[in-house]
């Protein structure tokens, strides 16, 4: 079965309780309960981790291609617009890359209108809450069975 990694950056373990007027009220586990949902009905395996360290996530970006990772899905959070240890590692790893954002991070404080990420992604959804992670693992599924 094809595996796909979704990564939750910095400060979205307190979601529910995190700014919910821009966040939502639902949990990161309910998140990843609905994407573990949407994975069965695609015939996809999805693998989940949250940090709230840079390095953290640089190092489980790099063992993507030795534990067999097709896709990765990734909410950046603020490292979003601060890491190039990040994009450099996606870039490494030349594993397909979906960058989402539960807020739209265009109509928000202008440092957060620059991705470093981006550059190196497939592509981005910003702006959809909940339905950006869904959005985000769907075009991961079409890019791997493509
Ligand atoms: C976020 C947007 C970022 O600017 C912010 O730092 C986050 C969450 C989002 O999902 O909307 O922590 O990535």
């Amino acid at each position: 079965m094809k595996k796909i990694l979704v990564i939750h950056g910095p400060n979205l373990n307190l979601l529910g309780q995190r700014e919910v007027s821009v966040y939502g009220s639902t949990t990161l586990e309910e998140i990843n309960n609905q994407l573990a949902q949407v994975a069965r009905e695609n015939g996809v395996e999805v693998v989940f981790f949250q940090s709230n360290h840079e390095g953290d996530i640089v190092d489980r970006i790099g063992r993507c291609p030795a534990d067999g990772f097709q896709a990765i899905v990734i909410n950046p959070a603020a490292y979003t617009h601060t890491s190039v240890a990040i994009r450099d590692a996606v870039s490494a790893v030349n594993i397909p890359t979906v960058e989402i954002h539960l807020s739209n991070i265009y109509k928000r404080e202008e440092f957060r209108h620059h991705s470093m990420l981006a550059p190196a992604a497939v592509g981005q959804i910003s702006g959809f809450g909940v339905h950006s992670y869904v959005l985000g693992l769907l075009a991961a599924v079409k890019m791997i069975n493509a």
